[in-house]
């Protein structure tokens, strides 16, 4: 794994130029991302471009041995473009333009805009695109990042119909397909559709579904675009992106398919405060990330990526600035970071940032250097770990394990139709997520359309829409499979299917839900050593009762190799379910140590303590915040 730093050479004076170059060598990184910010100094206005400055940047770190990610910098439209064109700005869903001032304010439906991103990045690739140290590109900087994927703009108003009437071809055939007879509902043409906010109430969640769709259909198209353009001027450069944690505004496994490499952002403090993480969590690990936080995402990003190709394009270095609370990490945790990184799988990581800010929005966001560009802590571990990851040598890719099912479309329909507080696919996906990472599994994501072969366990938290493709690949699997609450109730449309949930999975399940109902907290179903929790299912059907409530009510429902589970997959529920599918699939892997991680690959286990107390992995000690790498 390739170590690096995220640079922007606007920020700083040309004199200082050479020596960062240099110091970035010294801390043993090799590559240098740069430019995603820096369109009004590459054209401070229309037309007339100012290449100097960043030939010389480009020259400087090229010179010195870098290896340059050059970003397209089409996030930050500046100033003269926005005047120029003020439609061209994202509307919230209250309908309010989303100003000038920050970044992101593009509507990705705008066409002009659109055109506006093609041609400023065929400038910057007719410019870099056959220089010799420039090794690879990065399209925009994290779509959807401050909640701009959706647009409420009459762009995006227009090219919605345009799409529905892509998908739909007839207007009756939406109206039926939506149930639109409903509250009067019903459309005598596509021009007639609204977006669905604004609405007195809700509006049709099969119109929210579509709308979501459609959004990340146009993030694609808006990707595609700049692509296209990077393989015409650059080719042989792999193209990559950075998606962020716990976001899922688009399809990443659309995306994935786009580029050579998929990056992600990791934050593991950040995120930790920021998310849905109990009070307890925040305090224990608010020094080193929740165990699974940086994990998940590297896994699956590494599920969504074409060919498995991933990487870290910006990795927490210190204090963040955007967290509720902002606390420095545990000394050695950047550096158990990046190792684990490396473990997962990572080509490459890099740091975010080179140097901290004295100005602007991130001025209190660390980086590898002070302000005062003396080395912040993060500088030693990022030449630690570079050292570490050349003295590990082959450490082999983490071998297969048990699998995920995960949709972009899954999370959409439970954000959409909640139907009790916080029910989230993608948590749902968490908990499993977890439940298998404390007993030092290895996890891959595979999306619903993917085959199963080689895993003996698959699990699947949380799959409203199940597609006949999944239904085949589990049919055909070997697997112990776990199904959660909510997989297979919906159709394509966010309708209930004929004959109830778990639609085309019943068969297998030899279950039929009945009745479904969601539960407030505290209102809990005990059993023996674990709870069921927050949704419950009432089934009809052949499958056996496995796991019942002191009060009678069935947790989980066994037929042949499928385990269908009645209430919400988390806490003690999931973990016993796991335990006792784990013995059927004949894996010895007991509970690790609280906060202790392990990464099995080709050619040993990694071991990672996230954990308040020193562990013992094969007779040597394992203390808080330190990593290590047993050979097989
Ligand atoms: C990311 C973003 C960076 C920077 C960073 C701060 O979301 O891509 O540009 O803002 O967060 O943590």
């Amino acid at each position: 794994m390739k170590l690096g730093a995220c640079y922007y050479p606007e920020h700083w004076p040309e004199e200082r130029w050479p020596t960062d170059a240099r110091m970035m060598r010294e801390a043993g990184l090799i590559r240098v991302r740069i430019g995603e910010f820096a369109w009004s100094r590459i054209e401070p206005e229309p037309g007339r471009f100012d290449w100097d400055w960043l030939d010389r940047a480009i020259d400087v770190l090229a010179n010195a041995g870098l290896e340059i990610i050059l970003g397209t910098p089409t996030a930050t439209p500046p100033k003269w473009l926005v005047d120029l064109t003020p439609d061209m700005v994202a509307l919230d869903r209250n309908g309010r333009p989303r100003g000038f001032g920050s970044r992101r304010h593009y509507c990705f439906s705008h066409t002009g805009y659109r055109e506006e991103a093609k041609r400023i990045t065929r400038a910057v690739a007719d410019r870099y695109g056959q220089h010799p140290a420039v090794v690879g590109w990065q399209t925009d900087n994290e779509y959807g990042c401050h909640d701009t994927v959706q647009s409420f703009s009459p762009a995006a108003r227009d090219a919605f119909r345009q799409w529905l009437a892509d998908r739909y071809d007839a207007i009756d055939t939406l109206n039926c397909a939506w149930g639109n007879v409903f509250w009067s509902m019903e459309y005598r043409s596509f021009d007639e559709i609204e977006l669905p906010n604004l609405t007195v109430t809700e509006a049709n969640p099969s119109h929210w579904l579509a709308f979501r769709r459609f959004s990340s259909d146009q993030v694609m198209a808006f990707n595609a675009a700049q692509v296209e353009i990077l393989r015409e001027l650059s080719p042989g450069r792999d193209i990559t992106h950075n998606a962020m944690g716990f976001y899922t505004g688009y399809d990443h496994f659309a995306l994935g398919a786009q580029l050579d490499v998929l990056g992600w952002d990791s934050y593991p403090l950040g995120f930790l405060e920021q998310f849905r993480f109990s009070e307890e969590d925040k305090v224990t690990y608010a020094r080193t990330g929740h165990p699974d936080i940086a994990a998940f995402h590297h896994d699956l990003y590494r599920g969504c990526a074409k060919g498995g190709r991933w990487s870290v394009l910006e990795q927490q270095p210190g204090p963040v600035n955007w967290a509720r609370n902002n606390p420095a990490p545990l000394p050695g945790m950047v550096h158990l970071w990046t190792m684990e990184a490396a473990a997962h799988g990572a080509e490459m990581l890099c740091y975010f940032r080179w140097r901290q800010a004295p100005f602007a929005q991130e001025q209190m966001h660390a980086g590898l250097l002070r302000p005062d560009a003396e080395p912040a802590p993060a500088f030693a571990e990022a030449r630690r770990s570079f050292e570490a990851l050349a003295a590990l040598g082959n450490h082999g890719k983490p071998v297969k394990q048990v699998a995920i099912v995960f949709s972009y479309d899954a999370e959409w329909i439970t954000q959409i139709q909640p139907q009790g507080q916080d029910l989230s696919a993608l948590w749902a996906a968490f908990e499993c997520y977890s439940a298998l990472r404390e007993r030092g599994l290895n996890v891959d994501f595979v999306a619903p359309a993917a085959p199963l072969d080689g895993y003996k366990l698959v699990v699947v938290p949380c799959l409203p829409h199940a597609p006949d493709a999944i239904v085949a690949a589990l049919e055909t699997s070997n697997a112990q499979i776990v199904i959660g609450p909510r997989s297979g109730s919906k159709t394509a449309e966010l309708t209930i299917p004929e004959g109830l949930a778990p639609g085309p999975l019943r068969k297998l399940a030899g279950v039929t839900v009945s009745r479904s109902e969601s539960l407030r907290p505290g209102l809990v179903h005990r059993g023996d050593g674990w709870q069921l929790t927050r949704w419950l299912d009432h089934v009809e059907g052949s499958a056996e009762a496995e796991l019942v409530c002191e009060d009678g009510t069935v947790a989980c429902w066994k037929n042949g190799r499928m385990r269908t589970l009645a209430g919400w997959p988390e806490d003690s529920l999931i973990r016993k379910v796991i335990g006792l599918t784990l013995a059927d699939a004949g894996i010895d892997a007991p509970a690790l140590p609280m906060g202790l991680r392990r990464v099995t690959t080709q050619a040993g286990s990694f071991w990672f303590n996230y954990g308040p107390l020193t562990v013992e992995i094969e007779g040597a000690a394992l203390a808080r915040a330190e990593w290590c790498f047993v050979r097989n």
